[in-house]
């Protein structure tokens, strides 16, 4: 059903789309590429949220390729995404696609908003334009995982972040962890940071390390095209603080990105007084140990955040796993020894039968430096 030039076409859409990694968020990433006769007449992709789609940045460039004209009669258009239907921040891409006249559309993979789903295609067809689709679907979701998920479920992805030793250790017994893994992985975990809605940590780890959790463009080791420091976005900071201890004296207040406090009390009055702008307070209902509810917690994030990066302690993140909240485990391996006496690197149940520990399949192995990153998928 797929020629070797329309398997071309759409990689290339799916290269495109990957550049609005670090910026398009909420919205996903797309791409696209207009051909006429085999050659790349226009080609875009979804910048930021608001802007342009994908199509909209390709069919200029096509139309001003081919001499002015609007009628791209002949043309295909390969779009790594369903073109969109409905009037939101900018027109239908669907509609725009028919004016200009496009005869053929392959689409990678449907939108999977139940609202959305089917009907873009649907009106493509209905216009007269043939529509073949599928060609690298699954390629084409993985680049958007979270807005795939929370689109069907309306919770985000959650990707726990780890670093440990071969030992499967995060600290020394003194809590000295400064670093067990190279500049290589610290770098790309600034870019997990930077592609993820939310980052959540646990109040232990805030409360020992002062971490000021933000996104450093220096330290992305990304090219300016590739993303300019303007342009970041930062995630959304929360703490997950069930008996309201934190302070404002906290490192994190001093950057100006949005924090969200979230515990299970109030924080006292004259507290909440000195919170600056970019903080604010969620209150949620406590779990059977007194600490935040995860599934309220998912829910209220799933109204906006597509992907949560949890980097927390073992408490935390051992939290997160043995209540399966969590969709991808994401450690990076460094190698050394830390030590009997060394921190660990999740909290789990005192499982006493093996049939209730959680399974884990490796999805992708990579040697950063001299450490290894491990992309695994935890199965409930
Ligand atoms: N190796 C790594 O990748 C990595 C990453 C981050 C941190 N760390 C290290 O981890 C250490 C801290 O670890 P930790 O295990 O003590 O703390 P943590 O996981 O960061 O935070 C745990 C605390 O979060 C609060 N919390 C609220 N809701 C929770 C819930 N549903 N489940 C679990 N916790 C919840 C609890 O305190 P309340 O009950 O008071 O709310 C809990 O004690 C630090 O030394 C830090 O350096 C390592």
């Amino acid at each position: 059903m797929w020629s070797i030039e329309d398997t071309e076409f759409m990689s290339r859409a799916i290269k495109l789309a990957r550049r609005g990694l670090y910026t398009t968020r909420p919205n996903p990433c797309v791409g696209c590429v207009i051909t006429l006769d085999d050659q790349i007449l226009g080609e875009g992709f979804h910048i930021r949220a608001g802007g342009p789609h994908a199509e909209v940045h390709a069919l200029a460039m096509a139309t001003q390729r081919a001499d002015g004209l609007a009628d791209l009669k002949g043309a295909t258009a390969y779009v790594t995404l369903e073109p969109c239907s409905h009037y939101g921040r900018t027109p239908p891409c669907a509609e725009a696609l028919i004016k200009h006249g496009i005869s053929r559309v392959v689409v990678a993979v449907e939108d999977p908003n139940p609202r959305v789903s089917g009907r873009g295609i649907n009106m493509l067809k209905d216009a007269g334009i043939k529509v073949d689709v599928g060609l690298l679907g699954d390629e084409a979701a993985q680049i958007n995982p979270g807005f795939m998920k929370r689109m069907q479920s309306a919770l985000p992805w959650v990707t726990v972040k780890l670093a440990a030793s071969l030992d499967g250790k995060t600290a020394l017994s003194n809590g000295a962890s400064k670093w067990i893994t190279g500049p290589e992985s610290r770098r790309d975990v600034q870019r997990l940071r930077a592609r993820s809605c939310a980052l959540v940590t646990g109040i232990e780890t805030v409360l020992l390390d002062d971490p000021s959790l933000n996104v450093r463009h220096s330290e992305l080791g990304l090219l300016a095209q590739q993303v300019d420091a303007d342009s970041l976005l930062q995630p959304l900071r929360v703490i997950l603080d069930s008996r309201a201890r934190l302070t404002s004296s906290a490192k994190l207040f001093a950057i100006t990105s949005p924090i969200l406090l979230v515990s299970c009390v109030d924080y006292p009055q004259a507290e909440q007084d000195t919170w600056p702008e970019h903080v604010s307070g969620l209150t949620l209902a406590s779990d059977n140990d007194g600490r935040v509810e995860l599934t309220a917690l998912f829910s209220h994030l799933g109204k906006t955040c597509n992907s949560v990066l949890i980097e927390a302690g073992a408490t935390l993140a051992g939290s997160v796993i043995s209540h399966n909240h969590a969709d991808e485990l994401i450690l990076y391996q460094a190698m050394k020894l830390l030590g009997a006496n060394g921190r660990n690197l999740i909290s789990l149940p005192d499982y006493t039968d093996m049939a209730d520990i959680p399974s884990v399949e490796l999805i992708d192995e990579r040697k950063l430096g001299d450490d290894t990153r491990l992309t695994l998928k935890i199965r409930s």
